[in-house]
Parts: C-alpha cells; sequence; structure tokens
C-alpha cells in the first residue's frame, strides 16, 4: 500500500475529447499563451489544460503593430519550441494570416507543418462562415481545429480597430450562427474574444463544443489570456479583460537596475562568485 496516498487525482494529458467532457461536466477550461519551452513547462505544470501558440507573438515577442505580419517559419519556431515544454496540456498553434485563406490546399499544408514539424496537436483559425469549407478539408485530414470568432485580430483593418464585437441584435445572430458552423464543420471548440457577455452565453448554450472566452465574460466554458499580459511582462497597452496576477516587467526593471549599479560600482562579482585557481567548479 502507498504510505501517503496523493488526495490529487493524477493528472491526465489534455486531448480534444477531455474539452468536451469539461463541458458537459461543468468543469472549466484553462487556457494560456506560450511561445517557447521555459514559459510552456511553468504553464504546464501549473495545471492548464490548453496551451495556445497564438500569433500574439507578433505582438508581443516581436514588438509589431499588429498580428498581420507574423509568418509560417515564425509560427513553426515558436510552435517548435513551445512543445518541448508541453507534457500534458493540449498543445494548440495559430495559423497566421494568409495560411489559410488563400485555399483549402494551402490550408492543408500549412497546419500539416504545424503539426508534423511544429508538434502542434491542433490549430486555430479565425473567421465564421467564409472558412468552413477550410475548416472541413483540415479536419478530414486528421487535423482538430479551434475557432476564433468575435473580435478576430487578423482582420483589424476591417474592423477598423480593436473594438467591442458582436454588439447589435443582427451581429449576435450572425455570431451564433457561425458558431453553429463551426461546430457542423468539426471544429472541437471556438475562442470568443471581445464581445458582450450575454452573446457569449448565447453561444455558449447555442453549440454543444466549448467556448474559450476573452474579454467574452464569465458565461463561457473556459477563459483564455495572453500570459504575458497577465503576468504584467508585457506593458505596452492592457485591455480592461486583463487580470494582472503579476508585475514581472517591474521586478525585472529592478533587478536588472541594481546588476548595472553592482557591475558600474565593480561589486559585481564578488569573492565568491570568483575562482581562486585552487577550487573546482
Ligand atoms: O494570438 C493569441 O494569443 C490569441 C488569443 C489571445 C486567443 O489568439
Amino acid at each position: 500500500m502507498n504510505p501517503s496516498p496523493s488526495r490529487e487525482p493524477a493528472r491526465e494529458k489534455v486531448t480534444v475529447r477531455t474539452l468536451r467532457r469539461m463541458k458537459r461536466e461543468k468543469r472549466l477550461i484553462v487556457c494560456l499563451t506560450a511561445y517557447e519551452a521555459l514559459t510552456a513547462r511553468m504553464l504546464d505544470a501549473s495545471g492548464v489544460d490548453v496551451i495556445l501558440v497564438g500569433d500574439s507573438a507578433g505582438m508581443v515577442m516581436a514588438g509589431r503593430k499588429d498580428t498581420l505580419g507574423v509568418t509560417l517559419e515564425e509560427m513553426l519556431h515558436f510552435t517548435r519550441w513551445a512543445s518541448q515544454g508541453v507534457e500534458l496540456a493540449l498543445l494548440v498553434t495559430d495559423m497566421p494570416f494568409l495560411t489559410y485563406q488563400v485555399n483549402p490546399d494551402e490550408a492543408v499544408r500549412n497546419a500539416g507543418r504545424l503539426m508534423a514539424e511544429g508538434g502542434a496537436e491542433a490549430v486555430k483559425l479565425e473567421g465564421g462562415k467564409h472558412i468552413v469549407g477550410t475548416i472541413k478539408r483540415l479536419v478530414s485530414a486528421g487535423m482538430p481545429v479551434m475557432g476564433h470568432l468575435g473580435l478576430t485580430p487578423q482582420s483589424i483593418n476591417v474592423f477598423g480597430g480593436y473594438m467591442l464585437q458582436a454588439v447589435s441584435d443582427e451581429e449576435q445572430k450572425r455570431l451564433i450562427e457561425d458558431a453553429r458552423l463551426l461546430e457542423e464543420a468539426g471544429c472541437f471548440s471556438i475562442v470568443l474574444e471581445k464581445i458582450p457577455a450575454g452573446a457569449a452565453e448565447e453561444v455558449t448554450a447555442a453549440v454543444e463544443i466549448p467556448t474559450i472566452g476573452i474579454g467574452a465574460g464569465n458565461g463561457c466554458d473556459g477563459q483564455i489570456l495572453v500570459t504575458q499580459d497577465m503576468l504584467g511582462l508585457f506593458t505596452e497597452f492592457r485591455p480592461r479583460f486583463v487580470r494582472r496576477y503579476a508585475n514581472i516587467a517591474e521586478d525585472i526593471i529592478s533587478a536588472v537596475s541594481r546588476y548595472v549599479e553592482d557591475v558600474r560600482s565593480g561589486s559585481f562579482p564578488g569573492p565568491d562568485e570568483s575562482y581562486d585557481g585552487r577550487e573546482g567548479q
């Protein structure tokens, strides 16, 4: 007999089936973003269910003004890195702008590379009824697809800014229709970004697949944030829907400033941080 049985049930590998089951059992799904192994490993160890290699990397990591310039090669690189840190979470990766909109064949080839070469277990695409045919092709080729409706950042130039979506009754009707179409096409889940909480609740009730909210209230089946936003590491701007759990940028600036002082004053390295030639490592 195990002398110290753990009270926590052993965590299992999260799959698309797990997420469906979680919705049925009304267990909320926790998602965050990662672009490399160091962060992915910490999220995985914290019990996060889904790790998304978001194309937000273009803004957060590359310092660009939007996500449009992110390339397939960049996403392959970030996905390969993140996959090295993931053990139990489901690893989903964003298909960047222009890698799935041109035609379904290109989408299949590009999504296939993100899975076969990058190590992603699913891909995420932005859009509604216009990409239903592409989603069907991907799913029938063995690639799980997460949808993304509401504020879809790759269409920012069509919207004219990062404003709240699905505000009018007409827009909310279209949103629900789109969500149903994505479900029918085979999506295993849908991200709902920056829409009124009531609209997100209606979508969540209208589909059997889990909805994951970001700026969509607390009536979704799960939540996602950009990790660098919630840790206070990315501080260029802060949407209202971001809750800050730390102020890591401040901690880094304070630590690095102390290092700058110590090097300039000659107090680093000290004797304990130097070798005198007699000791080993
Ligand atoms: O790119 C991203 O990180 C995303 C999430 C914010 C949903 O799409």
